[in-house]
């Protein structure tokens, strides 16, 4: 059969490492490996009442009923609000629902990339993008910050394709923690301008951030800087599953609306919409908790990120160098040149059953091989501080 498949779906492999991750939901293993939220924080309460309302008699026609494919129009409110609160002045028409920000990526690759176009990526980036993007076959190349590769040199590697966007999570990334400067956020926008490319913003992790000083945006700084959201070609692509709950697959797109209005014929051939019912208990909830539920959620995080840097200062061996995140869920270690983040896997599993991915997987040209990305979100910190002491006493040896 598979000679039938597409060219794409020779791009699209099952990684090995998800596939030995798969297994590690067993007692006894210290898991810094998932990148996902504590249960225990989910508003899972308000989630209730919510979806007990909206299957009362009043709303129940509606929320099992097929809807719109933009979105439920008090949602789409309700999140044009919060982006107006980060600096973002949008109206409900500029929102697209989306079912979680990976659909988003998915459509967003769709809409971007014809095959051999260049798709401008971090190295290492999130692995999601990569393989959302992956399946429209694309090339990928390095988006290099700190602007010492000028759009000349990105043009002309790019051969006959063209460079069709720059993709990054400027807050607290995916998988390294690290976050851009209001400097470099204006760069890319400089760089994106002399390309004439579009910039995907992912703001999966914006709402977590645990001290220092919050970044406008870059969206927010292009709208700045051209008055005019239509005028603008960063693409914002938001998340309620590392706020509120993953599993109800909730996310959003704010764009100029001609990039809606491609996205919006995506939904309609792709899903439709995403489900009525969640998208109503995601707009209760949000309206009645999503301002003091954040904080909580904030409060929590910061306690393991400081959990998790505190022991990595004290068991790493000389040589080991890790990112120290304002936010998010992720430090990102870089081991001695010539260490392998496999084989200490595979180690670290067997000899003392902590958990972790390797960094490999990020990087689209399979370079490094001597990083790690450890999370600390779903571990407290006494498991954070013996899984990090365990880790220690593997690297040692
Ligand atoms: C950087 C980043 N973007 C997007 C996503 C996708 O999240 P969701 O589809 O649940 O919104 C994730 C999930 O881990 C992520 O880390």
């Amino acid at each position: 059969m598979h000679q039938l498949f597409a060219t794409r779906a020779a791009r699209m492999k099952a990684s090995e490492i998800r596939e030995l991750l798969k297994l590690l939901d067993q007692p006894g293993i210290i898991s810094f490996a998932g990148g996902i939220p504590d249960p225990a924080l989910f508003p899972a309460e308000a989630f209730a009442q919510a979806f007990q309302q909206a299957l009362g008699a009043d709303s129940r026609a509606q929320a099992l009923q097929y809807s719109a494919s933009e979105g439920y129009m008090p949602l789409r409110e309700w999140i044009a609000g919060h982006m107006r609160k980060i600096g973002i002045d949008c109206g409900p028409d500029d929102v697209l629902i989306t079912s979680g920000s990976q659909q988003a990526l998915d459509y967003l690759g769709k809409l971007f990339l014809s095959p051999g176009d260049t798709a401008l990526v971090g190295w290492p980036t999130y692995l999601g993008a990569l393989a959302a993007f992956n399946a429209y076959e694309p090339r990928f190349d390095r988006l290099r910050e700190g602007g010492n590769v000028g759009a000349a040199q990105y043009r002309a590697a790019a051969g006959l394709g063209a460079v069709k966007y720059a993709y990054l999570s400027p807050d607290f990334a995916n998988p390294t923690g690290e976050t851009v400067d209001r400097q470099g956020r204006e760069a890319l926008l400089d760089l994106a301008e002399e390309l004439d490319c579009a910039l995907i913003e992912d703001g999966a992790y914006q709402a977590l951030r645990y001290d220092g000083q919050a970044i406008p945006p870059i969206l927010a700084l292009e709208l700045a800087r051209k008055g005019d959201l239509q005028a603008c070609r960063t693409i914002y692509c938001g998340s309620f599953s590392k706020t509120l709950s993953p599993g109800l697959r909730m996310g959003w797109v704010v764009a100029a609306r001609p990039v809606i209005a491609q996205l919006v014929l995506m939904k309609q051939a792709a899903d439709l919409h995403s489900a009525t019912i969640n998208q109503m208990a995601v707009h209760q909830v949000a309206q009645t908790c999503f301002d003091s539920h954040i904080p909580k959620v904030r409060a929590t995080y910061r306690a393991r990120r400081d959990a998790m840097l505190a022991a990595l200062e004290r068991h790493m061996p000389e040589g080991v160098q890790w990112t120290r995140p304002e936010g998010g869920m992720f430090i990102w270690l870089t081991l001695p040149p010539g260490a392998d983040g496999a084989q200490l896997l595979a180690r670290a599993l067997e000899t003392v059953k902590v958990a972790f991915v390797p960094g490999q997987a990020f990087h689209p040209d399979s370079s490094g091989a001597n990083t790690i990305r450890l999370s600390f979100s779903n571990s407290d910190e006494a498991t954070i501080a013996e899984g990090i002491a365990r880790l220690g006493t593997v690297l040692r040896g």
